[in-house]
């Protein structure tokens, strides 16, 4: 079994460059299905989410050309295939193939989206607006049969701002006829990032990062080349790891605006940060203040965030409150952490933190993404060594995450273990 075995505090010097955003390239690589012909998207993170993206896309007869960051895609060979359940259970971003060929065929077979066991993640509004839209759907136990006559644009009101639904809609809206209005629609960089492509596709859509998305339906998209954005929350997690332990730790390519809520609070907590045109430099000071946070929608708090920055709360000052709002199980870190020497209770879906507390090495375990991050940030301030199981959930979302730390100086490594 492969494990990450990180030695901690070590001070973090140099630069990362951030890579491009996993949440954006696993929703532009399935779009570019909705284009006849070719398009090349750039700054594509190597991550393994795309891999399995790569392998769906040649399931499905789509000639994929991978070149570093790089990923040509040529649509001439598509063809409607039930995606396996296989394929389709080891993402979440999976699902974004029922609204495109959906969209190109009026007819898709595929079963429930993977992704991370973070709480309940229904799809019910997803298939809320393909059936506005048009389609009507048969579930046969975790299968999805959805068959569409004809797909009419229509007004699609969205109980929540779901990501993943306000995508499927606009996917689904740019090929069918007339004007599909979204409402209370979810306004993340990466639905702005996916808008991009969509438009240079030839798609016609307003309201990009508003509540209100309306897109005027197109017969046909064409082909283009697209550059996905930096990924903020890979940003924010190097971000959190200078504020514990950076010594003018440059984070590089980013947005500086899709990061504001969590500098501003970083910021207030005493940490000190300069803010530049598309990168940042933190240092840290050592003395920061407890705070508390609730998760939001965009451009509120990330939920993405919160396992990583709880793990700074641990070294904070005092007593923080952090209130998780998006998802129900996202606290599968805090037992490791206080293994670790962490004072956190939970309290439904509110956790308090008393710190500072020092942190000692032990064998904890990544049961998803985001908690295997917090993980790590623990680990590079634990005293001793630190040895992360299950790691293929981080790897999954951090592009050569043990090459980026070691270059700034962390002692980390993936080691083979019985
Ligand atoms: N929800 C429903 N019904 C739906 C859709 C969502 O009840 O039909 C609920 C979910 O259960 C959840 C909340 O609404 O409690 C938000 O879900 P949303 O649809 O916005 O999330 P998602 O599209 O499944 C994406 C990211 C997540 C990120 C969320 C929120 C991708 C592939 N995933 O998920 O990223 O947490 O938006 O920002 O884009 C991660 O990167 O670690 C990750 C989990």
């Amino acid at each position: 079994m492969k494990v990450l075995k990180i030695t901690g505090n070590e001070k973090l010097t140099g630069s990362i460059r951030i890579s491009g955003a996993k949440n954006s390239a696993v929703a532009i690589i399935p779009a570019a299905l909705l284009a006849e012909g070719e398009t090349t998207i750039c700054n594509v993170p190597n991550i393994s989410d795309i891999d399995i993206l790569e392998e769906t896309l040649k399931y499905l007869g789509v000639s994929v050309k991978r070149a570093s960051e790089s990923i040509l895609i040529d649509t001439k060979n598509l063809k409607n295939k039930p995606i396996p359940e296989e394929l389709s259970n080891k993402l979440r971003a999976s699902y974004y193939f029922m609204a495109v060929l959906l969209a190109r065929f009026k007819y898709v077979e595929m079963y429930f989206p993977g992704g991370c066991q973070i709480g309940s993640r229904p799809i019910d509004q997803t298939l809320k607006a393909f059936e506005l839209l048009g389609a009507t759907i048969k579930e046969e136990g975790c299968l999805f049969k959805i068959e569409a006559k004809e797909l009419k644009g229509t007004t699609i009101p969205l109980k929540m701002p779901s990501v993943g639904a306000t995508i499927n809609a606009i996917l689904v809206g740019t090929l069918a006829e007339g004007e599909t209005i979204i409402e209370n629609a979810a306004r993340e960089p990466e639905i702005e990032d996916l808008i991009d492509l969509l438009t240079k596709m030839g798609a016609v859509i307003t309201g990009k990062g508003t509540s209100t998305i309306k897109i005027c339906g197109v017969k046909k998209l064409k082909g283009c080349n697209h550059e996905v954005i930096p990924d903020r929350i890979e940003a924010g997690t190097y971000t959190i790891m200078g504020a514990l332990l950076g010594n003018y730790l440059k984070i590089d390519n980013i947005i500086p605006k899709h990061l504001k809520t969590l500098t501003d609070k970083l910021q207030e907590m005493g940490a000190n940060i300069e803010i530049h045109r598309d990168y940042l430099i933190i240092d840290s000071q050592g003395k920061l203040q407890g705070t508390n946070i609730e998760t939001h929608e965009y451009p509120g708090f990330p939920t993405d965030l919160q396992q990583p920055f709880v793990a700074l709360l641990t070294q904070a000052k005092g007593v923080s409150n952090v209130l998780e709002t998006i998802y129900e199980n996202r606290f599968m870190n805090i037992p490791y952490l206080n293994q670790m020497g962490a004072n956190i209770h939970i309290e439904g879906n509110s956790l308090i933190i008393t710190g500072p507390t020092k942190l000692t090495g032990t064998m904890v375990k990544a049961t998803d993404l985001r908690a295997g991050a917090s993980l790590l940030i623990a680990g590079l301030v634990a005293t001793g060594e630190t040895i992360i199981t299950d790691i293929n959930h981080i790897l999954r979302g951090y592009e050569e995450i043990v090459e980026k730390l070691t270059n700034v100086g962390a002692k980390i490594e993936i080691e083979e273990i019985q």
